[in-house]
């Protein structure tokens, strides 16, 4: 037991389970883990993807790189680090979810094999879901939407995932997006077709 624990009780059995909320909510919760670089579409496929769920009575939250280091990690930058630290505080938030029986939506770079495992072992193997927004690299810095590429070019920002900071792409995605050729209907409705089963309730 760590220090900073030693005079800590998690009352976790006592909680409500997340079976019960499983039930009230009549679905099953998972993490959709999505991975890809700066301007792939994550967010805008997670907006789409969203839509479609709760359309069909699913209960979900979006959690997103832009929104959460604005708030819980406003203290992180973007070395490897503090990379790894929001990955790690983003898992724990998403299993707080998780224990609630929602569905969550999650949209970071998460640009190493590493921070992608740690995050799966804090969540569990099994509602862990990665799906990788497979858009080239040219292709983001291409399209630039924020004009980050433009800045990290100019030596404007440091530690750019692509241009001075690694990306590894998942080697084993479980749903593999290939976002060039497709619509944003059509990432976001083979995703759907993907999970449907897994969070589907069977009363
Ligand atoms: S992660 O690497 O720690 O997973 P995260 O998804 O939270 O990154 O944040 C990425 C977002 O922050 C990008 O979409 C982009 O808008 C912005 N950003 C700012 N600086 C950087 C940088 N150096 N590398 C990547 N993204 C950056």
């Amino acid at each position: 037991m760590s220090q900073n624990s030693k005079n800590i009780h998690p009352v976790f059995d006592a909680i409500l389970g997340r079976t019960t909320k499983e039930q009230l909510l009549k679905q099953h919760a998972k993490v959709i883990w999505m991975t890809g670089f700066s301007g792939s579409g994550k967010t805008t496929i997670a907006i789409a993807l969203e839509k479609k769920l709760n359309a069909q009575g699913f209960l979900t939250q979006i959690l997103d790189g832009d929104n959460v280091r604005v708030g819980i990690n406003n203290n992180l930058g973007f070395s490897e680090a503090d990379r790894t630290e929001n990955i790690r505080r983003i898992a724990e938030v998403s299993k707080l979810f998780l224990n609630g029986g929602i569905i969550t939506i999650n949209c970071f770079v998460s640009p190493t094999i590493e921070i992608r495992e740690n995050a799966k072992k804090i969540i569990g193997a099994a509602d862990f879901i990665e799906v990788f927004i497979n858009t080239p690299f040219e292709v983001c810095e291409k399209r630039d939407v924020k004009g980050l590429y433009k800045k990290a070019r100019a030596g404007e920002i440091k530690n750019f995932t692509g241009i001075d900071a690694p990306f590894e792409a998942p080697l084993n995605p479980d749903i593999d997006v290939k976002t060039a050729n497709e619509s944003i209907e059509e990432s976001a409705n083979q995703i759907l077709a993907s999970i449907l089963p897994l969070i589907t309730f069977a009363e």
